[in-house]
């Protein structure tokens, strides 16, 4: 992190949450926090609660949660240190310079030149493709049916076939040619020093969800290899976490978006009034791009190439997808070969029919497999029914399992139950194989203590009554203790609690801003906004001991299963921490 954690703090508590969310989100007082209508998800009761008390936010609905700060990295895409800036220019509040490491410093400067010049480049593309010069980018464009108005919304340009026109534009603003060759765009020659990378092709600029120019992509106006062109990766873009017409996308609240291959399909797409489609960049899907659509989206078309190709990488992403928590459905565009295709000559309409006609993507992997097996013939089918199988042991919720087998077991015309047994048997043969990239299916993964979940929600309970009621901190210090929490996030933000509560107030979102990723910071904000139902609120005291026996009774087992039993005085501490135990469940916490 840049900034000192005092700094951070100022900041934030400079900042009223209730003033900074209602300037995005309608909200209604309602007790002792606000509502509205979640922007992080579409929904039509309001489930977004703000505190004012803990200066946190918390969705009922889909878990996003925070403080100011990851409101607006959430929201407005910023990152850690934009934030921080933007509340402290609202709050009056000078940020130190000298907190920032020189290196940081120097490349954040350098991104952010990298953008700079990036931006002007865009410029430079465009009004060439609307100069004389560009009459062949025109043309080109035109006769693959972008109107103006959409090569004007995609910031479309034209390089033309002189090698230096940009280098010669951008130095004359004063750049240095070290820090030009930072970003992608030129290339460096012994003889004839710097010149274009990109020439005689229309330029495509990639840009990231906030708008901002990050590489471009150029493509041939003929069949001349290679057909794209791509920047570098660079301070400013790394592939794998950037999708292109993101930062279009994005502003659709449908939740939903269409994952295509190129380009052209995504303009293609946008232009025919499919505002919800993106494309990675000429990659297989990756991780990081998986969270990305997840951040704007619960379903994703996946609207691949349907040769094999495509195949494989509709399997692959539909492994990504779901890992991420995605849906993904499957759409058929034969014979098509892409949406850019499809939409020339059937039109908005047809797709559209395509969209609502696509397959889930369990089944269409599922179908996929079948094609390679010649179902009459008894001992193939058995084979078959043994790979299918294995996909199905993938899926790790029980119920989706079981109605994806029922699905298998529907359309192969075999009982239920004997497919769900086959499924039980594929599961015990571990290890299963690991196809390259794919992570261990989540099924075969070792279990997890039962009842973890339980435990942990007697935590969050925990913490958040203590949070909302400091005055009982003595009384549950007395007998539950930091470590008596999960190990990680769950035992640091507790001991983070109880240090606050012991010097005598209780600052939830001050411990939020001390995780470092924004998954994290959402998970501990969750720990302080447990839903507290009215009729436990009326038996607190009944609710509060529960969960203290839970968590107690819980960290003493680890503690014995962990236990080394030479060594006696644990053995000691534990011994009597089963006493206290004891003793705790025959009295009214809270009285005593
Ligand atoms: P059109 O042929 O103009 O319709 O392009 P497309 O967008 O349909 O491209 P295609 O389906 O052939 O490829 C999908 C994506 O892969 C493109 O949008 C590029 O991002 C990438 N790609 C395709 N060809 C090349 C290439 O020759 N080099 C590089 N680096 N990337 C490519
Ligand atoms: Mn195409």
């Amino acid at each position: 992190m840049y900034y000192s954690e005092d700094i951070v703090e100022e900041v934030r508590s400079s900042t009223n949450i209730v003033d900074l969310i209602s300037s995005y989100v309608k909200l209604t007082k309602k007790g002792s926090s606000y509502f509205g209508l979640c922007p992080f998800h579409n929904e039509k009761t309001g489930s977004f609660s703000v505190s004012e008390t803990k200066q946190m936010y918390y969705c009922f609905g889909c878990g996003a949660g925070g403080n100011a700060i990851t409101f607006l990295m959430e929201y407005e895409n910023f990152s850690f240190p934009e934030a921080l800036k933007y509340l402290a220019d609202k709050a009056g509040i000078k940020l130190p310079e000298k907190d920032i490491s020189k290196e940081a410093r120097k490349e954040a400067d350098l991104k952010q030149t990298i953008l700079e010049v990036n931006k002007e480049a865009a410029r430079y593309y465009y009004a060439m493709l609307k100069s004389e010069k560009g009459a062949a980018g025109r043309r080109y464009l035109s006769g693959r049916g972008l109107s103006e108005e959409t090569i004007k919304q995609f910031g479309l340009g034209f390089a033309d076939k002189y090698s230096s026109g940009l280098y010669r534009y951008i130095k004359n603003k004063g750049y240095s040619d070290e820090v030009l060759m930072e970003t992608g765009l030129f290339r460096f020659d012994e003889k004839y020093g710097m010149s274009d990378k990109f020439w005689n092709r229309v330029m495509f600029p990639i840009m990231d969800v906030n708008s901002k120019v990050v590489a471009f992509g150029g493509r041939v106006m003929g069949d001349a290899k290679p057909k794209y062109l791509n920047s570098p990766e660079t301070k400013a873009f790394s592939k794998s976490n950037h999708l292109y017409g993101l930062h279009i996308a994005r502003r659709n609240k449908t939740r939903k978006l269409i994952l295509c291959e190129g380009y052209m399909d995504v303009i293609a797409l946008h232009q025919a009034g499919f505002p919800i489609a993106v494309a990675s960049l000429g990659t297989a899907l990756t991780r990081g791009q998986a969270q990305l659509l997840k951040r704007y989206g619960d379903t994703v078309y996946l609207v691949y190439d349907s040769d094999a190709a495509g195949v494989k990488a509709i399997v692959r992403g539909w492994y990504i997808l779901k890992s991420a928590g995605l849906e993904s459905l499957v759409v058929d565009l034969k014979p098509f070969k892409d949406p850019d295709e499809f939409i020339r000559n059937r039109g908005a309409k047809a797709f559209q029919e395509r969209l609502d006609k696509a397959s889930s993507g369990f089944m269409f992997i599922i179908r996929n497999i079948q094609g390679s097996y010649d179902l009459r013939r008894p001992e193939e089918k058995t084979r078959f029914l043994h790979e299918a199988a294995r996909e199905l042991v993938k899926i790790e919720e029980e119920i989706e399992r079981t109605t994806y087998i029922q699905a298998v077991a529907e359309e192969y015309g075999v009982s239920f139950e004997s497919l769900r047994k086959l499924v039980a048997s594929e599961a015990m043969r571990v290890p299963a194989p690991v196809r390259a990239e794919e992570e261990q299916a989540p099924a075969l993964r070792k279990k997890k203590p039962e009842k973890d979940s339980s435990i942990k929600e007697a935590q969050r309970l925990l913490l958040t009554m203590l949070t909302d009621n400091p005055g009982i901190y003595p009384k549950i210090s007395k007998y539950v203790y930091p470590e008596d929490f999960s190990e990680g996030l769950y035992r640091e933000a507790a001991t983070k609690l109880y240090s606050q509560l012991d010097s005598g107030k209780a600052n939830p979102a001050a411990i939020v801003s001390c995780f470092g990723n924004e998954k994290e910071q959402q998970e501990a904000a969750a720990l302080f906004q447990m839903k507290i139902t009215e009729a436990d609120q009326k038996e607190r005291s009944r609710v509060l001991k529960e969960a203290v026996l839970r968590i107690k009774r819980y960290s003493l087992k680890i503690a014995g299963d962990n236990m080394n039993p030479a060594d006696l005085e644990e053995m000691q501490r534990l011994i009597k921490g089963r006493k206290a135990l004891e003793q705790l469940e025959k009295i009214d916490i809270l009285a005593n």
